[in-house]
This record gives C-alpha cells, structure tokens and sequence, in this order.
C-alpha cells in the first residue's frame, strides 16, 4: 500500500509518518519510508543520529541509475536521458518490489532497526534554499514518483512517504500516486486551509483523502476540527507526552506511547488496509500517462529535444500481465 502524510510544516507529518512506520514495522510488515518533504527529518524521526541522517544517500543524486534500471529492456523509452520523472513504465520496464534487493535499494535504500522491527529508509536529499521552484527540487521529488510508477505492492506491504503539501506534488502527478493520504491538521484555521486548498486539486483525481487531527488538546479542538473538515476527519492525535520525550532527546519505547494515540495508529492502519478495495490499477496507469503527456508538453519535450509522448505503452497497466506483442 502507498501511503502519503501531507500537511502544514509543523503540523506533524514527521512525528506521525514516523509513528506509523513504527507501529506497521512493530507489527512485522514490511515498509520502506520516504523522506519527500522539504525538510529532511525523517530519519531522526525513526532514530538516526544527525551523523547517520546526513550519510544517507539521495535519490536525487541517483537519479540517473534509477532511470537506467527503471527502464530496463523497454523499447519505448530509448535511453535514460530521456527519462523524465513522469515517464510511465511499459513492456519491458523494471518494475520495484517492496521485498526484495534491487540495485535502487542498495544504492538509495539503508535499513534501519527500531526497537520493534526494522524499515528501509529513502530521502530525497535536502533542499538547497536555492532550488525551491527549480528544475533541481522538481527532480528530487521526481525520483519519488518515478518509484511510486513503478512500484508492484500488495497488501499487507506499505511504502510510507513524508511529505510537502506544495504545489509542486500538484504540477506533477505525485500527489495522485498513493492509495491513501493522511492529511495532518491542527486544529487551526491555517491547519485546515491547508486541507481545503490539498481538496480542492484533489477532487478531480479520485485521490482518496483523510484528515488527521494532531496535537488535539482539548474538546474544543475537536468540535473545531469536526466543523471544518467534517466527515474528511478520520482520526484525531492527541498532544502527546511521549512526542515530548522524543523531541527531548529520550529515546521511549513504542509500547509506552499514550494507549490513544496507539489507538489512532491502528485506525491509520485500518484505513490503509481499507484502501486496497479502491484500487483500480487501469485508473493509476491512465493517470500516469495523462500526468506524461502534460509534463511532456509543458516542458519535456522541449527539454529533452523529442517527443515524449512517444514514450506511452498504449494499455500498459501496472501490475497487470502484459501480452508480448511483436515489435513491441
Ligand atoms: N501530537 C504531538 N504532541 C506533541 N508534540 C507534537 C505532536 N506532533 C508533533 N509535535 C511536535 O511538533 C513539531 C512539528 O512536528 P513535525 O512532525 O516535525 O512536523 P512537520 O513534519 O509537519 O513539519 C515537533 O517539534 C514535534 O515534536
Ligand atoms: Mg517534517
């Protein structure tokens, strides 16, 4: 399952993609997290020194060997340089698993042992000040989607990505590439105004939307929240001691998180599990091609020098068998 956090910087899309990765890996599942958001705490977040957060390598900077594997024998897709981070997978692409050694995992993936369980850990790599809005941002987050396009998950099995709700998820097609989003919220106005603008792109994409309360103090937070997101609010997270502890250095044991916030956890859960029912892997393909053609149009095809639309497995779904038509 593709899971997403979004929301406001501060609003705890860290603490709680952290949390749930935890609790999903405390279960025994198998998970691979993802640092997306523009501020790379995520590692910290699941224990990592400093030291060890800041030796771990980017997907940006590998981009070139994720497009070359990604690409593998696909005859529509002519060398990696071509490649941009919309370009859909075909006949003949490599596709990623959540179990197993691939070469993007040992280059961009390290394991990291919790005190229950263990996860493999992918960032995009910090955002220099000066890449906000350039090609270089859009290329780090790029190599998150192209993942996510190429990526054969199951149930049970759960990439987990911390990430901006900005506008760049939106330009591309990354916001689209999950089977559930949390939306974290505090109970704020800017908290929800966040939710409304993410609802507003999301509406005509079937993106699959739940707002998560955090930091929810008291019953007034609560009937805050529940008049301005109303039936989008699926879970609230309460001000947590234990958040406290950690940011303080501690290091808590899972087990002793606040009994309701555990709760919440496994609500999270049951909403990701609930997510496979909606799957529709001819609607995710589709999208990935319409995403294509936009951004080959708006400034692939200029970049690159071809026509990228040319890149597009006409039927192509993900995860579906493909026939091996001749010439093909
Ligand atoms: N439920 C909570 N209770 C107490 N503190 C929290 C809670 N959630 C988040 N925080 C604190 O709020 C701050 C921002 O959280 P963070 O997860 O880093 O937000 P984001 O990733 O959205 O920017 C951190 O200091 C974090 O420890
Ligand atoms: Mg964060």
């Amino acid at each position: 399952m593709k899971i997403a956090f979004v929301g406001k910087g501060g609003s705890g899309k860290t603490t709680l993609s952290a949390l749930f990765i935890r609790h999903l890996a405390a279960a025994g599942c198998p998970v691979v997290a993802v640092d997306a958001d523009i501020n790379q705490h995520l590692g910290p977040a699941l224990g990592l020194t400093d030291a060890q957060a800041a030796a771990l390598p980017s997907l940006g900077a590998h981009l070139p060997e994720i497009k070359e594997y990604l690409r593998g024998a696909n005859p529509l897709i002519r060398s990696a340089e071509e490649m941009i981070k919309t370009t859909p997978p075909g006949p003949g692409s490599r596709l990623l698993r959540i179990v197993e050694e691939n070469p993007v995992y040992a280059a961009c993936a390290r394991p990291i042992a919790l005190d229950e369980g263990s996860v493999r850990l992918m960032a995009t790599g910090a955002f220099a000040e000066e890449d906000l809005g350039v090609a270089c941002y859009h290329s780090k987050v790029g190599a998150v989607e192209l993942l996510l396009n190429h990526l054969l998950d199951g149930p049970d099995e759960y990439l987990v990505t911390d990430m901006t709700a900005g506008s760049d998820s939106f330009a591309s097609g990354l916001f689209t590439r999950f089977d559930l989003t949390f939306l974290v919220a505090e109970p704020t106005r800017k908290g929800v105004s966040v939710y409304r603008q993410y609802k507003e792109y999301a509406q005509d994409f079937d993106v699959h939307l739940r707002v998560i309360g955090n930091k929810v103090q008291s019953a007034d937070d609560l009937d805050f929240l529940r008049r301005e997101v109303g039936d989008d609010l699926y879970a609230s997270f309460g001000h947590s001691d234990w958040v406290r502890r950690l940011e303080r250095g501690d290091e808590p044991p899972l087990r002793e998180l606040e009994p309701a916030n555990r709760e919440v956890l496994g609500r999270l859960r049951t909403a990701a599990d609930a997510a496979h029912q909606l799957r529709d892997p001819g609607r995710y393909s589709a999208q990935a091609v319409r995403f294509h053609l936009r951004n080959a149009e708006s400034w692939g095809n200029a970049k690159i020098g071809a026509d990228l639309a040319t890149q597009v497995a006409p039927d192509y779904v993900l995860g579906i068998e493909q026939p091996r038509t001749a010439g093909v």
